[in-house]
């Protein structure tokens, strides 16, 4: 099979074949039989589409299963596979879901978003863009936080693109999303356990193993568990510059986070201890938002600060403020810087430019 031939995937998803066809729908979401959502622009549609019978869903979910060698049964009712073409595919089959088989599928983007793009669709201002190009180039830990499908993974993307060729860098995956611009790029991606239970290699795995290989930055896909503390330690030890994603709805929550995947590792270790390694290693955290319009942006850009009574502080340095919302959906609102940046006189040595934040 030709690794960019989707056909087999229209064969058995013959019902949704328009959408897979059609490049400004980005996501296809399948309730069972009769009920099929898309999303296009940012915005979530249901569509007239439909299987003929849960027969026939379930089994074009049992052939996708089959066509990237795993099981889809009764013992095995959850996939969440990465298909040929890049596209990500997730399905759950009954009793589990409860309204006959489940399939989302995530479309692969061919172009993947740079942070020009972003600015282009008004996602993050200029002034957001010069922010985030210091923070990289200063090789600041960063953390792009935000909700399910806001945009961290095409942020950490863009941001990836501010490394500067020089440098090594690693990526690791769960399902392997990221195409970066910089030739010096090794790409890793974990591997899920065999029929008989063999055979795993998590993110855990990878980010140990990555450290043998003399990584410059690591940029890891998405923290979900213990890997969050070899990340941290490696952040705190000589591979400053490196990134991650994270699932959180709001910056100051991306660090709490940080701390209980820290603390799902299992290595004994006192939240204090903890919770400074997090406030040392993370430098920035970039949040994301699918905003009720549709449309993601980059909502807030923080630093995070030394520690005060055991709490986290951050300093946000450009924010997005929503004005309005009309009932029609319609948002208006504005970018506005923050604080300084403490990295500030840094970036100004290093002949970075940096917004006007004035005085
Ligand atoms: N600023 C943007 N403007 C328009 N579309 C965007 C923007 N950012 C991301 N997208 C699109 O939104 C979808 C979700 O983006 P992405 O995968 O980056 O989100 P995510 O937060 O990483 O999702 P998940 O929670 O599933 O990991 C993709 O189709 C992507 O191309
Ligand atoms: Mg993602």
């Amino acid at each position: 099979m030709n690794s960019n031939d989707a056909s087999f995937l229209v064969l058995f998803l013959a019902p949704v074949r328009e959408y897979l066809a059609d490049d400004k729908v980005s996501e296809i979401l399948i309730n069972g039989p009769n009920q099929i959502y898309i999303e296009r622009g940012g915005k979530l549609e249901l569509t007239s589409a439909a299987f003929a019978s849960e027969a026939q869903l379930k089994a074009a979910a049992v052939n996708i299963a089959k066509s990237v060698d795993r099981q889809l049964d009764d013992m095995h009712p959850d996939l969440d596979a990465r298909l040929p073409d890049g596209s990500r595919v997730h399905a759950t089959i009954p009793p589990i879901s409860r309204c006959g088989t489940i399939i989302s599928i995530r479309k692969f983007k061919k172009d993947m978003l740079t942070l020009a793009k972003l600015e282009g669709f008004g996602s993050v201002p200029h002034d957001g863009v010069l922010l985030l190009n210091a923070i990289v180039k200063l090789r600041k830990n960063t953390i792009v936080s935000g909700g399910t499908s806001s945009g961290k993974t095409s942020v950490l993307n863009a941001l990836s693109g501010l490394i500067p060729e020089k440098d090594r860098i690693l990526v690791l995956e769960d399902a392997s999303e990221l195409q970066l611009q910089q030739q010096h790029c090794v790409y890793f991606e974990t591997r899920k356990p065999d029929k008989h239970g063999e055979g795993e290699f998590t993110i855990r795995d990878l980010v140990i193993a990555s450290l043998r290989l003399r990584p410059d930055r690591l940029v890891i896909g998405e923290i979900r568990g213990g890997e969050a503390l070899d990340l941290l330690q490696a952040m705190n030890t000589g591979h400053s510059g490196s990134m991650s994603t994270i699932h959180a709805n709001t910056p100051i929550d991306a660090l709490s986070r940080m701390e209980t995947c820290a603390i799902m590792s299992g290595v004994e270790m006192p939240l204090s201890a903890i919770r400074m390694q997090v406030a040392s290693a993370i430098n920035c955290v970039v949040h994301t938002m699918r905003l009720p319009d549709g449309s993601r942006k980059i909502v807030r850009i923080s630093e995070v600060m030394p520690l005060e009574n055991s709490e986290y502080r951050m300093r946000d340095l450009m924010y997005w403020k929503t004005d309005s919302l009309a009932p029609d959906g319609t948002l208006t609102g504005h970018f506005a810087l923050g604080e300084k940046p403490s990295f500030f006189a840094d970036a100004g040595i290093m002949g970075i430019e940096l917004p006007d934040y004035g005085g």
